[in-house]
Parts: C-alpha cells; structure tokens; sequence
C-alpha cells in the first residue's frame, strides 16, 4: 500500500531541484486552490491501460515511440501546430509497424511540455543578467526583466492549453485522422523530393494494398481506424504536478492527472531529491531520464526507490548517454537495474547527450550523432540480450532547420532560415521520418530476439 502524497511543503524542505523563485507566495496559493478543483486531464483508467503497454515493451513485445517539441510554447498552440506533430508521430509508428512488424506504443512529448530545467539559474547578454527561460509554465522568452519574472498564474493557462491539445488529440486520434487508409494524405501537402519521401510512399502504396487485400476478406477492424495516443512530460514543477495528483476512487491511491506518462528529468533525480520522493507515491507509469555520469549502484538505488513492488510496466529508463559514451556508459546500468530482477522498458533518448553550438551561435544536433547513439544503443542491446525497447525523440512536424545532416543535408549555414525552438534542436519531418527508416532496419536486421506476432497469432488461434 502506498503512504500518502507528501505535502508540498515537505518537499520543498528536500531542497527541490530547478523551482522557479515565485516572488508572491500569495499568489502561489491562489493559483494552487484553482487548480486542484479543476477536472483531471487524464483518467487514472488510462493511466493503467498505458502501464499495461509499458510492461509489453518491457517484455519485448512492443516498441516505444516517444516524441514531440523540447518545450512547447503556448503560442504555437494551434490545429495546424498539433496536427503535424501527429502525423509525422503516426507516419514514423506505420513505418515500424509496417516495416519492422512490431507494435508501437505512441506517446507524444506534448500536451504538458511547458516547463524546463536550466543549467544555469540566470542568463547574461552584455551588461544585463536576468532568471532564465524555464519554460511557458513560469516565464517568457523575451529577454526583458518583465517577461523573465516567474508568474505563478502561467499554470492556470498550461492546464489550458495542455486540455485543448489533449482535445485535439483525442479527436485525431479517434475520429478518422489517424485511419491508416489516409496515411497519403498525411504527407500531402509536403514536396516529394527526398529518398526517405519515396520510400515512404512506397511503404504507404504497399500499406494500401494490404488494407485492400484485408477488407476484401472481410476484415474490416476498428484498429485501422484509431490509434492509442498518450501524452507525456517532464514532471519538473512540483507545485503544478502536485495540484493535479488526485485519489482515484475506485482504488483510493493517487494519480497524476496532468498526463498518462510522467517523468524524471537527469537534474531532478537525485535519489533523496523532492522530484524522486513525490513520484514514487504516484500510481502513473513513471520515465527516469539517465545520464552519462549516473553509477550503477544508483541506477539500482533509483529502480528500488521507484519501483519497490516490482511492478509490470511501472518504468520507462531513457538513457541519454551521447554518441561517444553510449557503448561504454550502457552496459553497467542495464545489468544494474537487471540484476535487481525488474524488466523495465529500455528506451533510448538520442538527443540530449548529443548538443553543441554551431560556428553561427546556434545550438544544434548532428543527425549523424543521433544515428550513432542509437546504433550504440541497439548494439548494447544486442551483446547484452535485453530488448532496446524505444526512442524519446524531439522533433516537430514542420520542415524546420534546427539539426544538422540527414536526408536534406542541412547545412550549418542552412540553420537560419527556420530556427523556431523554444529550446533545444528538433528534427524536422524529414529527418524524422528517416529515424524511423533507421530503427526500422535496425529491428528487422535479425540479430535482435524477438517474439513474431505471427507465430504468436498461430499459435493461439490455431
Ligand atoms: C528534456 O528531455 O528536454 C531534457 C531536459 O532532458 P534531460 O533531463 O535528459 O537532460
Ligand atoms: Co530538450
């Protein structure tokens, strides 16, 4: 059974990493009161429905596509915005589907993803240094002392917009968008020019006809229709994800309902940390973010800590190890958390240990690097005989230039012309699509066990 939530008083005692200093605590409380009567986002049902899948990919039956903006902002809420980060999220799952033959659990990085741990608490430009952006969920981005100062009631308008995005998905993802039959439309309005385009369109005539095939034997199942689609963020503000812990009445223990899936970032882990002490009391299927630096008798502390009933499905690990480390840094922490007897969902997150700053200022990524650490990844996997479970990815839909490299052959020159990320590099479309492509051939190289939906489909109805 679990102890009750601890207070958020008690954990800001712990010292609770990455809080935004809110200047008026008055206005703190106010904007908590309103929050914690307004209507869950999420169901504690779905919650359940979703760890349930987690604990498919963890048993290798399943693989995990996790993806979407670095931080959203609230301006670029709009139909257009969420619908193209859906398709290019759909379009990448039918190319592993299709192509690899294995489920995949979506889940987007979206609909929550408002707020941002810094490396620095302040940011300096000539003679001025004011708080740094952390995110639409405290402050602005303009560089100005007005738009830096933390506002608590920016979490009324994250509840907002994260229900309206959650809206829309909700109507995508069950009303008729995601029918695998319009999978052309998806990418209609984009031009064709690339390889990954052609192979694309290739897969989606290929997909067609198999549809066809099956409706004229008179198949005609609902899952062609919709998808399952979870949202996901980092649980980084305590007092934000603290308002919208609920008790679930039909079984009287707590649950986030700000999304179905919520995770530890690698600053806010710290075994005896706020971040760690809150989220082990919560009954959601849990991410935890591992970094380069973190030692396998941590990695082994903070499965324990967070998973101490050994629960089916409860965690998600995103190892973000970077491109140079991940064969060396990997290992240990897979047979860390192992040799405790868990099967978690291995996930590989091939961004964030994989930036720098371009000649030009820009802060990128090099789709070569990304390439590499998940290679390292599926390599890692493979010697050890665990399932390289998923990819956390950052990307958008729009034809962006923020990364350097892949299909396009972005230029470092190229990254002015559509730099639009409120934080870190996304992949575009493009470079998106050709991940998937990538994983793709890598999950249908055969040198990873996996379980064959259709020896297993033969097996039990034969
Ligand atoms: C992120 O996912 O945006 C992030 C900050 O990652 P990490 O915690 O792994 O650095
Ligand atoms: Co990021």
């Amino acid at each position: 059974m679990l102890e009750p939530i601890p207070s958020l008083a008690e954990l800001h005692r712990m010292g609770a990493a990455q809080q935004p200093a809110y200047p008026d605590a008055g206005e703190v409380s106010r904007v908590l009161a309103e929050l914690r009567r307004r209507p869950p986002l999420v169901f504690a049902g779905e919650c359940d429905e979703l760890r349930e899948k987690v604990a498919d990919v963890a048993a290798g039956r399943s693989f995990m596509l996790q993806g979407g903006d670095c931080a959203e902002t609230f301006d670029t809420v709009t139909a257009a915005n969420i619908r193209n980060k859906l398709r290019v999220l759909l379009s990448m799952a039918v190319v592993l589907t299709y192509a690899a033959q294995v489920p995949v659990l979506k889940v987007g990085r979206i609909a929550g993803q408002y707020a941002k741990p810094r490396s620095r608490d302040t940011e300096t430009r000539g003679a001025t240094t004011l708080p740094a952006y952390r995110g639409d969920a405290v402050n602005a981005l303009e560089f100005s002392p007005a738009a830096r100062q933390p506002d608590p009631r920016r979490l009324l308008d994250v509840y907002n917009y994260s229900a309206a995005t959650l809206n829309l998905l909700r109507a995508f993802v069950t009303g008729g968008y995601a029918d695998l039959r319009a999978m052309h439309s998806w990418n209609a309005d984009f031009v064709h020019n690339s390889n990954v385009e052609t192979r694309y369109e290739e897969l989606a005539d290929e997909i067609s006809r198999a549809l066809a095939f099956m409706v004229a034997c008179g198949v005609d199942n609902e899952s062609f229709r919709t998808v399952d689609f979870y949202s996901s963020h980092e649980a980084l503000l305590l007092e934000y994800e603290h308002a919208l812990t609920r008790i679930d009445s039909r079984t009287s223990t707590p649950y986030n309902t700000s999304a179905h899936l919520i995770w530890i970032g690698e600053r806010t882990r710290q075994l005896d940390g706020a971040h760690i002490e809150f989220l082990r009391h919560v009954r959601n299927p849990i991410g935890l973010k591992l970094g380069p630096n973190v030692t396998a008798e941590e990695a082994g502390a903070l499965v324990d800590r967070l998973d101490p009933d050994h629960e089916p499905g409860r965690l998600t690990i995103i190892t973000r190890m970077g491109a140079s480390r991940v064969r060396e840094a990997l290992p240990p922490v897979i047979e860390a958390v192992e040799n405790t007897g868990r099967k978690v969902a291995w996930v590989c997150d091939p961004m964030h240990g994989n930036t720098f700053e371009a000649a030009t200022g820009y802060k990128t990524r090099a789709f070569s690097q990304v390439a590499d650490e998940l290679n390292g990844f599926f390599d890692v996997h493979e010697a050890l005989g665990t399932w390289p479970g998923g990819v956390h990815v950052e990307l958008t839909g729009d034809d962006v230039t923020e990364c350097v490299g892949g299909v396009g052959d972005l230029a470092e020159a190229d990254l002015a012309n559509r730099y639009e990320t409120a934080c870190d590099p996304r992949l575009n479309r493009n470079q998106s699509l050709e991940l998937a492509f990538l994983i793709a051939d890598r999950l249908t190289s055969g040198r990873i066990k996996r379980v064959n939906p259709v020896q297993e489909f033969q097996a039990e109805d034969f």
